[in-house]
């Protein structure tokens, strides 16, 4: 069992901070970072030499398949003249000759400034916290608990596109039980007031009903729906998920759920606002048909991803006490 440690605040100070959950924040944390994040942009789209990171070194440590989490991570660390060793795969490295995650964890914080570790297990990111003694632990997802530097992005999209965190409705879609991109950016749309979320899912794929207590008692307004004919007119964003094959005991009950409802052309012109934007956290494996990705709204392969990549930067630069 992993132990619960109290969650570090970040309260202002992100020097040598764990980043483990978006409960760590708080929304003036949120302005700093999005604060920067705009600088981060301004040195990325203007390809300005930077050596904000220059220095230091950070491990990745994925135990679980990534393709845009570590290629951001590993892009936004270079961006800032920072350097990267990753470990992708972990079937290569000691930890299939059976070393303990505690034993990896304080070998590699001796080489290290910054250690980012995704896994297939909730709570290893934080156990890997409370193993290391010298670097701060970066979650990149944790099997389906959180993935909160997407939830960070997440927010920071929805920020730059309507100028606020609080007054929104917004619709999250596809598996909420097991998705844990929407399960960070739920919990980091709770810190702000009067948000409306609709919840579009099938039955079993319904967020858990912890989740939904706890942010209900938040004071978030959640509506579950199991029909696309009563997503709100006008939403500020839509979040569609993959449904998470990795996570179920059978293909045949994968089956039964995948892609129960897909974004079209068709249910964006009956349902979607003219200021709407359609998130996804990506990959899609046909949630979003991909004739909706040339509509202005459609940010999944656009904004939403850049802004990956300067989220990440800024954050690094603040746990690393560079900015
Ligand atoms: C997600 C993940 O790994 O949780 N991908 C990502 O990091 N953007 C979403 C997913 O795999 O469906």
């Amino acid at each position: 069992m992993t132990e619960i440690s109290p969650l570090e605040k970040i309260n202002s100070n992100f020097k040598n901070k764990d980043i483990l959950s978006l409960d760590q924040f708080s929304p003036s944390d949120l302005k700093k970072l999005f604060t920067l994040t705009k600088k981060m942009k301004t040195i990325a789209v203007n390809a300005k030499p930077s050596d904000i990171l220059k220095g230091t070194i950070t491990i990745l440590l994925f135990f679980e398949p990534s393709s845009r989490t570590f290629g951001s991570f590993s892009a936004a660390i270079q961006q800032l003249g920072g350097s990267v060793i990753a470990f992708q795969g972990m079937g290569n490295s000691s930890a299939a000759k059976g070393e303990t995650l505690e034993d990896t964890i304080r070998v590699f914080e001796g080489y290290s400034d910054a250690i980012v570790i995704r896994h297939s297990e909730v709570g290893t990111a934080q156990k890997a916290a409370n193993a290391a003694t010298l670097v701060p632990i970066i979650n990149a997802g944790d099997g389906i608990g959180e993935h909160p530097t997407q939830g960070l992005l997440d927010m920071a999209t929805i920020y730059e596109k309507h100028g606020r965190l609080d007054n929104l409705t917004g619709v999250f879609a596809g598996d909420l039980l097991n998705g844990r991109t929407l399960h960070s950016t739920i919990r980091g749309l709770s810190l702000f007031k009067n948000n409306t979320l609709y919840l579009l899912s099938p039955k079993q794929l319904q967020l858990s009903r912890e989740h939904y207590n706890e942010f209900t008692q938040r004071g978030l307004k959640l509506i579950e729906i199991t029909n696309e004919k009563d997503i709100p007119a006008n939403a500020d964003f839509w979040y569609w998920t993959r449904v998470q094959k990795e996570r179920f005991k059978s293909l045949a009950d994968y089956e039964k759920v995948k892609n129960k409802f897909i974004v079209t052309k068709k249910l964006m012109k009956e349902r979607a606002g003219k200021e709407t934007i359609i998130m996804h956290p990506l990959p899609r494996v046909g949630e979003i048909e991909s004739d909706v990705d040339d509509d202005r709204r459609a940010v999944y392969l656009r904004n939403q991803i850049r802004n990956g990549m300067y989220v990440r930067m800024a954050l690094l630069a603040l746990i690393l006490g560079k900015a």
